[in-house]
């Protein structure tokens, strides 16, 4: 696993809903090395521990990165304090990430909550082959939208309590998409039992299907047996580590 060490310049910041930020960092040499599903691990003013933040957007180019969070804690609280043109102390690109396959014809990217800044880069990488589907608690929980869109993807929006887009959870919509056929792979981040509904499903219609799990993390780079999941590898169960292994894996492989 190659990855790199170093303080790089936050380039923007914004807030997009209630206590989740967008920051875009100025990073070249993670950038050009960095493919969708990966993650940073960021350590905040104060902490020991760093905290996992997985990339919503790579601008090779550009030479940036863009990382979407939620405060969930005092770590996540002290990052969200960094403003424009702070040094943010980053371990990226980590993990293994997404299958990107050009062949495929047409993709589903699903994002529960938080769960949906992974799937902007497969928006980015798929076009108009994919659909993303997202769900969120409720209207003022709904980010990325115009991001999605703006990358030819057709978008389809639920909310738990039907303040917006379709009333109900993504896997509704799913299922009529995968019954319907057609569908070359599905890519998922979201919480577990959305996961495992989804895999469910897939596995039904015989679909391929990559999800990403989110687990705590210490060191992030497969050294302290922190992030342990039940997967199972030619036939045996086996313990993976997320940030190494994972945070993608195929959805056959996770023992649910
Ligand atoms: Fe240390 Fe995964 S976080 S092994």
């Amino acid at each position: 696993m190659k990855y790199i060490q170093g303080q790089y310049i936050v380039k923007e910041k914004s807030a997009i809903a209630r206590e989740i930020y967008s920051f875009t960092i100025a990073c070249p040499e993670v950038a050009a090395v960095a493919a969708p599903g990966q993650f940073v691990h960021i350590r905040a003013k104060g902490y020991t521990l760093r905290r996992p933040i997985s990339i919503c957007g790579i601008d090779k180019e550009k030479g940036t990165i863009r990382i979407v969070f939620e405060i969930r804690g005092e770590g996540t609280g002290e990052i969200a304090k960094l403003n424009q043109g702070d040094l943010i102390d980053m371990l990226a690109p980590l993990g293994h990430g997404f299958t990107v396959n050009n062949n495929f014809k047409k993709v589903v990217l699903i994002g529960g909550g938080i769960g949906t800044p992974p799937m902007l880069p497969l928006a980015k990488a798929y076009g108009e082959k994919a659909v993303a589907i997202s769900g969120f608690r409720n209207a003022c929980a709904v980010i990325l939208q115009d991001d999605l869109r703006k990358t030819g993807a057709e978008t389809i929006l639920c909310t738990d309590d039907g303040s917006a887009g379709i009333h109900g959870f993504v896997t509704q919509p799913f299922r009529e998409l995968a019954e319907k056929g057609s569908i070359d792979a599905v890519y998922a981040c979201g919480p577990m039992p959305m996961l495992k509904g989804i895999a469910a499903i897939c596995k039904e219609n015989n679909i391929f299907c990559e999800i990403s799990l989110e687990e705590r993390m210490a060191c992030g780079i497969g050294a302290c047996l922190g992030c342990a999941c039940r997967t199972k590898r030619n036939n045996e169960e086996y313990f993976a580590h997320v940030c190494k292994d994972g945070p993608v894996f195929n959805a056959e492989e996770v023992l649910w």
